[in-house]
């Protein structure tokens, strides 16, 4: 088969790490795909910036835009990140042109994820993003394709490394938050704004990504219930732990008797539970379901390798289809079938 052409849009830590990765793994990936993935084109701001990776041979877009309306490809892969602007305007471009898209992108997604995925439906491409949420974890697989069948009750969980990281490191090493968060930056987990971190807005994302996936409706970020860490002292994590608890930032998203319930806020969790033990840059999403019944996803949240190892899930699932084949709807059904969000009383 001819190789499957993806043109990369953005080169911060997890476009540099995906473009790293497929170059050193071409070949095991070739075999276990059936056919080659080759990176036509590649775009970021500054041409000039030292990324730790050699793109001399590929051709080069100052602009994702640009990118993604002329050049080569079958897959457009939007590693640029912002809810708006070049990002938006890139997927809307490849989508438009018929091309494949694979984003990390949360806060896009959670702003006009509907309209992107009835555009790919419309199109009938694929809308792939197992990146946004909960970073290398598959929980995106997992509630789309894995888990169709059951109805859910119940996601909640850790979706922010960068916080789950300043509590951890804050509590055991007693630092202080603005120590810890640099340090998160410096690690590269953080978001450009770090603000949509530590203020609960990332989490919200993810989270009503979810629950979309979940619950079948229409994505709503802005109902979301939001608190962050910002406030939490030391203190609180030591009074917390004095009562057998420790504070995670959580998101949790239930269906009612009236509606959907989606909340972000620290919370206190008995230190003997599971979620209690997941320390650092770990995520877990834990997924209440009728057929199943729970199922808890423990790993690596953010940075470059995990983050990329979700991206590179999403192209080599483009690479192994075959054209015409059924393709998965972006949300677990046909965008149009979500129903209007109905939040509860
Ligand atoms: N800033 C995000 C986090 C990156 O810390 O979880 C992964 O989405």
């Amino acid at each position: 088969a001819d190789a499957l052409k993806i043109g990369v849009a953005g080169l911060g830590t997890v476009g540099a790490s995906l473009v790293r990765i497929l170059q050193q793994r071409g070949n095991a990936l070739a075999v276990a795909c059936g056919r080659a993935i080759e990176i036509k084109a590649v775009s970021a701001r500054d041409r000039t910036r030292g990324r730790g990776v050699d793109v001399s041979g590929i051709e080069w877009f100052d602009d994702p835009v640009t990118l993604a309306a002329e050049a080569d490809i079958d897959v457009f892969i939007e590693l640029i990140g912002g809810a708006s602007g070049p990002a938006d305007l890139s997927v809307r471009q490849a989508l438009s042109r018929g091309i494949h898209v694979v984003t990390a992108n949360k806060a896009l997604l959670a702003r006009c994820g509907v309209e992107l995925a009835l555009l790919a439906e419309e199109k009938g491409v694929l809308l792939n993003y197992e990146a946004a949420v909960a970073g290398g974890i598959p929980v995106i697989k997992t509630m789309r394709e894995s888990l169709t069948g059951n109805s859910f009750s119940r996601v909640y969980g850790i979706m922010n490394g960068t916080c789950n990281y300043i509590l951890t490191r804050m509590e055991k090493e007693n630092l202080t938050f603005d120590a810890c968060l640099k340090e998160a930056q410096r690690l590269g987990y953080a978001e450009a704004d770090p603000t949509f971190d530590i203020e609960g807005n990332d989490t919200a994302h993810k989270l009503a990504i979810l629950t979309t996936l979940a619950f079948g409706n229409q994505i709503s970020a802005d109902d979301i219930y939001l608190e962050g860490i910002s406030n939490i002292t030391i203190e609180d994590i030591q009074a917390a732990a004095d009562l057998g608890y420790r504070i995670k930032l959580l998101g949790v998203a239930q269906k009612t008797e009236t509606g959907v319930e989606q909340r972000v806020h620290p919370t206190m969790v008995p230190q003997d539970s599971v979620i209690a033990q997941v320390d650092g840059v770990t995520n877990a999403v834990a997924i209440e379901s009728d057929i199943l019944g729970e199922l808890l996803m423990v790993g690596p949240g953010a940075g470059g390798n995990a983050t990329a190892s979700a991206v590179l899930g999403d192209v080599t699932d483009i690479a192994k289809s075959r054209p015409g084949e059924q393709k998965v709807p972006a949300f677990g059904r046909p965008a149009h079938l979500l129903e209007p969000y109905r939040q509860a009383e």
